[in-house]
């Protein structure tokens, strides 16, 4: 009798384990399978266009700043969803053919994947719902978030949502209960009486699962965000989550359902391995760059090329392709993802210099590519020079700083290098190099082929 009550017991426990986390049930060589695409992509687009892009950081003619995000602009001018909507639908006008232009951009400039807001924190949907008139199907009479997977997946990127569990037009969306978040009427009396945030745990899951149902295989989940108190139970996130490997089986998902440590915020990298593997698959440094990476774990930088997400035409803190190509490069160095953002304007149009950017990139990556995609962090030390990126038998060094007496060392231990070349060199003309006790010494041509960075493939024996 002891024995079946014990069996019971445990089955019942391997039972809830199924149910509640079925992404603890993956061993690693399957969870490694899932991850592998993911791993070896190394650079991917974001997206953030929505209702608050026509508005373009301007609020009744109005600038309402010139640093940050403006896709909190309702939130920046404290009105409600009706005002909003008001001024910003008229000028939500989305060409024909905009996603196209996306997607080959993305494409040219390197990137492997695409994740777009299918809903940021207006609560404004891209996509089409039953659940409401908030969308784009009853605004603008398309499903915008169809055109741009459909524009996506023809350039042969993979699709990733992003997803906001903010809402800020829902009427029941408990903004009091959600004090950790921000909200447009934070700090006044809700206009529709007392809420019922599970009313709004209904709509979101409702939601989730019309997103991973209606649009083919979802590549990427990629919540947006909690707060320490208004995480995890507060979205009722382990449903979410096992809805999402129920229904895209090979989904990866980040971790933003939960409440994570931030790097940027000065926690430790420690403290930010805590979270479980059925929490979410990386972490999402947003804006920085991990001085030493994030060892042990996956982890992608999202960050913007001016200061904001969504479009602003007061913005013109553009970040240089050379930044640009250089913190691709740092991150992948140290074994993360970037996730570099465009923010188009109302009508799909990309802004100039972002397109500018992404071009250079492209240009970039068309040569030395190899020295990024599947490749894993620097085996040494970061030298001031450049960086390193290596794949097995090669190491990458990219070299910022072109030595002025054509010399470079590097750290080679006890390695044996057979063949050293510039990426940039057609015909892969072997470089002179020579063993020195504290490594290697490579003779470099007089002129860097590339000013931004040049790219030394170091061939070596495994
Ligand atoms: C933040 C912001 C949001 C932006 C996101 C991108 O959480 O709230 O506006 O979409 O980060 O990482």
């Amino acid at each position: 009798m002891k024995n079946a009550t014990f069996v019971l017991i445990l089955s019942l426990m391997a039972f809830s384990l199924i149910q509640i986390s079925p992404a603890s049930a993956e061993t690693t060589e399957q969870r490694d399978a899932r991850m592998q695409w993911w791993r070896q992509a190394r650079f991917g687009m974001f997206v953030h266009w929505g209702l608050y892009s026509g508005l373009a950081g301007t609020w009744k003619d109005k600038p309402v700043g010139t640093r940050g995000g403006m896709e909190w602009i309702q939130q920046r001018v404290r009105v409600d969803t009706w005002e909003y909507a008001h001024e910003a639908v008229p000028r939500f006008r989305p060409e024909e053919g905009f996603a196209d232009a996306w997607a080959k951009l993305a494409r040219q400039a390197g990137c492997q994947y695409v994740v777009f807001t299918t809903k940021h924190h207006d609560g404004f949907c891209l996509f089409k719902s039953q659940y409401t008139t908030y969308d784009a199907h009853e605004l603008v009479g398309r499903d915008l978030c169809k055109e741009i997977v459909d524009a996506v997946r023809d350039e042969g990127l993979k699709v990733g949502f992003y997803h906001s569990v903010i809402d800020w037009h829902h009427p029941q969306y408990d903004y009091f209960k959600a004090d950790q978040l921000p909200h447009p009427l934070k700090g006044q009396p809700s206009p529709n009486g007392p809420r019922h945030h599970d009313i709004y745990l209904d709509y979101l899951h409702h939601q989730a699962r019309e997103l991973f149902s209606n649009y083919g295989p979802v590549d990427i989940i990629w919540w947006d965000y909690s707060k320490k108190g208004n995480d995890g139970p507060f979205w009722r996130a382990d449903a979410l989550m096992a809805m999402a490997r129920s229904l895209q089986p090979a989904i990866i998902s980040n971790n933003r359902l939960y409440h994570i440590p931030n790097i940027e915020k000065g926690d430790s990298v420690g403290r930010l391995k805590t979270w479980k593997p059925e929490q979410g698959d990386f972490t999402t440094p947003e804006q920085t760059i991990p001085s030493t990476g994030v060892p042990g774990v996956d982890w992608e930088v999202c960050m913007t090329m001016n200061t904001t997400w969504g479009y602003s035409e007061h913005d013109h803190a553009w970040k240089s392709n050379e930044t640009l190509i250089r913190n691709l490069i740092d991150i992948v160095s140290k074994g993360g993802n970037y996730l570099l953002n465009i923010g188009p304007k109302g009508d799909g149009s990309i802004t100039q210099e972002s397109i500018d950017s992404m071009n250079a990139i492209g240009r970039w990556m068309k040569v030395n590519g190899e020295a990024i995609y599947g490749t894993t962090a620097s085996p040494f030390e970061k030298p001031a020079w450049g960086r390193y990126t290596k794949k097995p038998g090669k190491i990458y060094a990219h070299v910022f700083e072109w030595p002025q007496n054509g010399v470079l060392q590097v750290p080679a231990g006890d390695m044996q290098i057979k063949r050293a070349y510039l990426l940039a060199d057609p015909d892969k003309k072997a470089l002179e190099t020579a063993k020195k006790t504290d490594g290697l010494i490579i003779r470099l041509p007089e002129k860097a082929p590339d000013d931004i960075a040049s790219v030394i493939v170091l061939e070596h024996q495994r």
